[in-house]
């Protein structure tokens, strides 16, 4: 029963499973073009034990088919299936909580995302951009990912406590990137693939730093909802006061666990992928002239100050949004989706139980829907228009990202910032390309913008130039 249910899976590589899981954990992109190469645009991959057939998709019928069937009789997106990230995030984050008990979460958690309320961060957005560019003089370099994840992990603090600055707040945002960049090296990866290799070995080993580090993490936000709970405001606006006072059907509301395992995931999943995602797209902005020069133009062209909404709906800033997140997406697949019984996907039979993923990066590669795909061509996202099954960055059905909305905007207004603040010139002319850092992406070496010059400084307090601020 157990190879007739393999049988009919899509075909995929041979090689021993360790082979395909080493090139999935050290070049899951290189790995993942030679798949569509020789099987299409879906084949199944064997991880090893935990992962033995695992389909991989990007024929946007097929993810249409699943990512709308997701919560209905033919797929589910259970939750148990994200182990990979409960080290990390906990067992109630929204992540990896299924079913009921996920929606019932997601609409929780969606209010402090929705655009109404957004628009109370972009003054924390515009400020933070500011001040952190601030800090590197005029003929200075700086490390782009680095900056920009300054910046966002700034926002996401301010937007998740309320906060951003403040011993508290530093001591947190300190941890965090350095739990991030633990995180993100291959060993770290290989330590979620290999749970033999999450083993303390008297406190000395990289498993046991990460952890340690880990548990500093979780007792500064454990010590914040204490104080919240000590003394509370109800004139709070941040998502953490919204997930306080939220309550379920019988009353209840969230444990300090369960706020500390969301918290986590939204600190976490809110902010390296936009961090990456505007160290991309300063990339190719100074990479490519001519697309930095149209776009300097728009936005020159909607005032000295203009207000956040025509900055929001500015269309070649949302083009070069959009290309930066095709071209080399954040997140290189879905969250896994299930099939519930035997389905025909894109003319495919799929046994039960099939664990099956989208891959974003292998559609957004498609020659058919984006010719020349390795070329970074905004002007492709104003030619056509991509239906939400071509174009996922953020997935679609019942895991799409809660975040998208937040992080579209915290793009466009950091990059708006930016652009019209600064001169700036790639250091060094040639490619970069991505590679894995943890379960994202990101660019394989530093990129290096040099300051150039100022072009303007009219919302730029003289004190903030001074005061370097706490994320130094
Ligand atoms: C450029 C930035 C970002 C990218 C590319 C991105 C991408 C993704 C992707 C691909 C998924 C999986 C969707 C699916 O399986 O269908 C996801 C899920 C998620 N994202 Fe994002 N994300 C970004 C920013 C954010 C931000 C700013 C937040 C929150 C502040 C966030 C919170 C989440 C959460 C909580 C989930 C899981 C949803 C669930 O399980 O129901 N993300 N994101």
């Amino acid at each position: 029963m157990y190879w007739e249910s393999i049988m009919q899976l899509p075909l995929g590589p041979q090689t021993p499973a360790f082979v395909q899981l080493t090139r999935w954990i050290f070049s899951p992109m290189s790995f993942m073009d030679e798949c569509v190469r020789r099987f299409g645009d879906m084949y199944t991959v064997n991880l090893g034990k935990n992962n033995p057939n695992l389909v991989f998709v990007s024929n946007p019928q097929a993810l249409q088919q699943m990512l709308t069937q997701d919560t209905r009789a033919d797929f589910h997106a259970p939750g148990d299936r994200n182990g990979l990230l409960k080290t990390l995030l906990g067992d109630n984050s929204v992540i990896c909580l299924s079913g009921s008990q996920h929606q019932r979460q997601r609409q929780l958690m969606m209010p402090p995302f929705h655009s109404d309320r957004m628009r109370t961060y972009s003054q924390v957005i515009n400020q933070v951009t500011t001040e952190t560019l601030a800090r590197v003089q005029i003929g200075q370099t700086f490390d782009v990912r680095k900056t920009t994840q300054a910046i966002t992990l700034r926002v996401i603090m301010q937007a998740v406590f309320g906060l951003n600055r403040g011993e508290r707040a530093e001591r947190l945002a300190h941890l965090l990137s350095q739990l991030l960049d633990r995180s993100g090296s291959p060993l770290s990866v290989s330590m979620l693939y290999f749970p033999i290799l999450q083993q303390e070995w008297g406190g000395i080993s990289p498993w046991a730093i990460q952890m340690r580090v880990q548990r500093a993490v979780d007792a500064l936000i454990y010590a914040e909802i204490a104080e919240r709970r000590t003394h509370p405001d109800s004139s709070r606006t941040d998502i953490l006061s919204l997930l306080m006072a939220a309550q379920d059907e019988a009353g209840e509301s969230m444990t300090d666990v369960e706020l500390r395992d969301e918290l986590m995931t939204l600190l976490v999943a809110g902010h390296e992928t936009t961090a990456t995602a505007l160290a991309w797209a300063l990339y190719w902005l100074h990479k490519l002239p001519a697309v930095r020069d149209k776009l300097v133009a728009e936005l020159d062209g909607l005032g000295a100050e203009p207000d956040v909404n025509a900055i929001i709906k500015a269309p070649y800033l949302e083009a070069v949004c959009n290309e930066t997140l095709r071209i080399y997406p954040v997140g290189m697949l879905t969250l896994p989706r299930v099939s519930l019984k035997s389905v025909t996907l894109a003319g495919r039979e799929i046994p039960p139980e099939t664990t099956i993923l989208g891959s974003i990066y292998s559609t957004h590669q498609r020659a058919d829907l984006y010719p020349q795909p390795q070329e970074f061509r905004p002007e492709r996202f104003l030619e056509r228009k991509f239906s939400t099954f071509e174009f996922l960055p953020f997935g679609s059905g019942a895991r799409r990202c809660i975040g998208s909305a937040f992080a579209m905007m915290e793009l466009k207004l950091a990059l708006a910032k930016i652009l019209s603040r600064w001169e700036l010139e790639l250091v060094d002319k040639r490619d970069i390309h991505p590679k894995r850092r943890g379960l994202v992406t990101a660019p394989e070496r530093p990129i290096q913008l040099l300051v150039k010059s100022q072009r303007s400084a009219s919302d730029l307090h003289p004190a903030q130039a001074i005061d370097r601020g706490a994320f130094a």
